[in-house]
């Protein structure tokens, strides 16, 4: 669909963004600006403010009073939910416009965010619809004196911190159970991709939301991220990113006790069993590592495979890699788009090259792509390394690339422990024609989410997080209210009397 409120790119222009703080569109206020690169040409395509600390501070300060003194926070959930309502039907007039704006930011196939984006009003229509229906409960007391109840009211204030690989969709799945649950909202963008956020906040101001319920900030992680999760205004951080920026935001946030989310890295494991059928494993090998270059936190970068359908699976896989069609994330007949920014692609490169060196053998792939018109972008071919052990590099640290490492196993249970043998817990696949044998093993892996005989489906319905230091907590679902609520207990005294001041309950 084409709204109005969003103008797509223009080949040869640098667009300036401002930032939205209490309903003002602002510059920083030591004038700092940065330059965003479309890592198809190469080149800047953008200028935003660099925030610093003390627009960080103006930005918690407007979200904080939208919250204590706002009309925002005396409106029903009903209320907030018109809102929401609106604002679900801008993005889904907006939906290819920005789809178009974030795809020149941060490189991902525009075929793949046409279908984000499109499907993004759908989490503000569930989570409006969630809005009036967050209750409590009465809770039989012990003393018939007594009438308990429990509130369960928003957290406050929430600092968002977001990568650069989803931006509006990892934004959005905090963003909707945030305003549902009657939160206030700063969010910082990746310094890499900031624009379609504040393409997004255009509709959210024209949705008509009161001003600083959802300011926008961006700027670099020390100096503006971190002074956001230390800010003592903020109740809440909701971070996705790095595991170690996560451990990091975890500890900054204790120093005030903000609550935390965190949506971290992952090692997910791909397990195809031997009866599996092989064409839909295949493709679903395809679209845990190959699909947005890798660069997503739920990629099936460890394919754990049965030994006896091992070389048939790898050269099918060869076989796939080879056919992918590399080229302008805008072409909609382009399969794999460039990494989203040089340093993602120096470090993918070097995890190759240590790979090899540790023994494993690069079966495809392994450097840029050769083809003239891709000697701009920052390409990496699809690569899958074979003979990896579950020790070495390659199967242990977050790669975050279109880098696959094949590992062969023997039976369920080698399979079982060579899955679970990592740090990460995040998602997990199982591949195979037997139902017993597929729950059994989607019970025994330790992660989040296990798809069988699927790979990277996700929901607005459906609870999505962490095991281990995949992070805390679950976004998505009924599930993810809970990390916008406290629970209030109210004790009403019913008979009126005077109590012994000295004894307890
Ligand atoms: P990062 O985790 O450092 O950055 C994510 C976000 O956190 C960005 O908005 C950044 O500005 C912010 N940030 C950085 N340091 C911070 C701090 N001390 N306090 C508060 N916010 C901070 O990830 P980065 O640097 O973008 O990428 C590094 C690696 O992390 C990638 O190569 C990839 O392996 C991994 N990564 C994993 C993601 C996932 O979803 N699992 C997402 C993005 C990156
Ligand atoms: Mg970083």
């Amino acid at each position: 669909m084409q709204g109005q409120l969003i103008e797509r790119p223009k080949s040869d222009e640098v667009r300036e963004y401002k930032m939205l703080i209490g309903g003002e569109w602002v510059d920083a206020q030591s004038g700092k600006t940065f330059e965003t690169i479309n890592p198809y040409t190469g080149r800047a395509w953008a200028r935003v403010p660099e925030a610093g600390e003390e627009d960080v501070d103006r930005a918690v300060r407007a979200a904080r009073e939208a919250f204590d003194e706002g009309p925002w926070g005396k409106m029903t959930g009903t209320e907030r939910a018109r809102l929401m309502r609106r604002l679900a039907e801008l993005i889904a007039e907006n939906a290819d416009d920005i789809a178009v704006v974030e795809s020149t930011d941060n490189g991902k196939l525009i075929r793949e965010m046409g279908g984000q984006l499109n499907a993004l009003p759908e989490w503000y229509y569930y989570f409006a619809g969630a809005a009036d229906k967050i209750q409590g409960e009465t809770i039989p007391s012990h003393n018939s004196n007594f009438f308990v109840y429990t509130r369960r009211e928003p957290i406050g204030v929430v600092g968002a911190i977001v990568p650069w690989n989803s931006p509006l969709l990892l934004l959005t799945w905090k963003l909707a159970p945030a305003l549902a649950a009657g939160c206030t909202f700063v969010a910082k963008t990746a310094e890499q991709t900031p624009a379609s956020t504040f393409e997004f906040a255009k509709l959210f101001e024209e949705a008509g939301f009161p001003p600083g319920v959802f300011n926008v900030i961006t700027g670099y992680g020390s100096t503006t991220g971190a002074p956001l999760v230390r800010h003592p205004g903020v109740d809440k951080v909701a971070f996705t990113g790095s595991t170690e920026t996560g451990k990091q935001v975890m500890k900054d946030a204790a120093d005030h006790l903000a609550k935390v989310t965190l949506e971290l890295g992952g090692k997910s494991p791909n397990i195809v069993f031997e009866d599996a059928d092989m064409e839909a494993a295949a493709n679903g090998v395809v679209a845990g590592i190959f699909a947005a270059t890798g660069q997503t936190c739920m990629a099936g970068s460890r394919l754990i495979v049965q030994e006896s359908l091992h070389d048939e699976l790898v050269e099918r896989l060869t076989e796939k890699a080879n056919s992918i069609k590399l080229g302008d994330p805008l072409d909609e007949e382009t399969e794999m788009g460039p990494i989203a920014f040089k340093e993602q692609l120096d470090k993918v490169q070097g995890y190759i090259n240590t790979g090899q060196e540790e023994g494993a053998q690069l079966k495809y792939g392994g450097k840029p792509p050769e083809a003239p018109e891709l000697q701009d972008g920052f390409f990496m071919q699809p690569t899958i390394l074979t003979n990896v052990d579950n020790e070495m590099t390659v199967a242990r640290e977050e790669i975050f690339g279109p880098v696959l490492s094949v590992i062969p196993a023997s039976s369920e249970e080698e399979i079982i422990r060579q899955a679970n043998d990592t740090p990460y817990g995040l998602g997990a696949a199982v591949w195979t024609k037997d139902v017993q044998r597929a729950h059994r093993v989607a019970h025994a892996l330790k992660a989040g989410t296990v798809w069988i005989n699927a790979y990277r489906a996700v929901s607005f319905t459906a609870p999505f997080g962490g095991y281990k230091q995949s992070g805390i907590g679950r976004e998505n679902g009924l599930e993810s209210l809970k990390e916008y609520t406290q629970v209030k207990t109210v004790w009403v005294e019913l008979s009126g009397e005077t109590r012994d001041p000295f004894t307890l309950g």
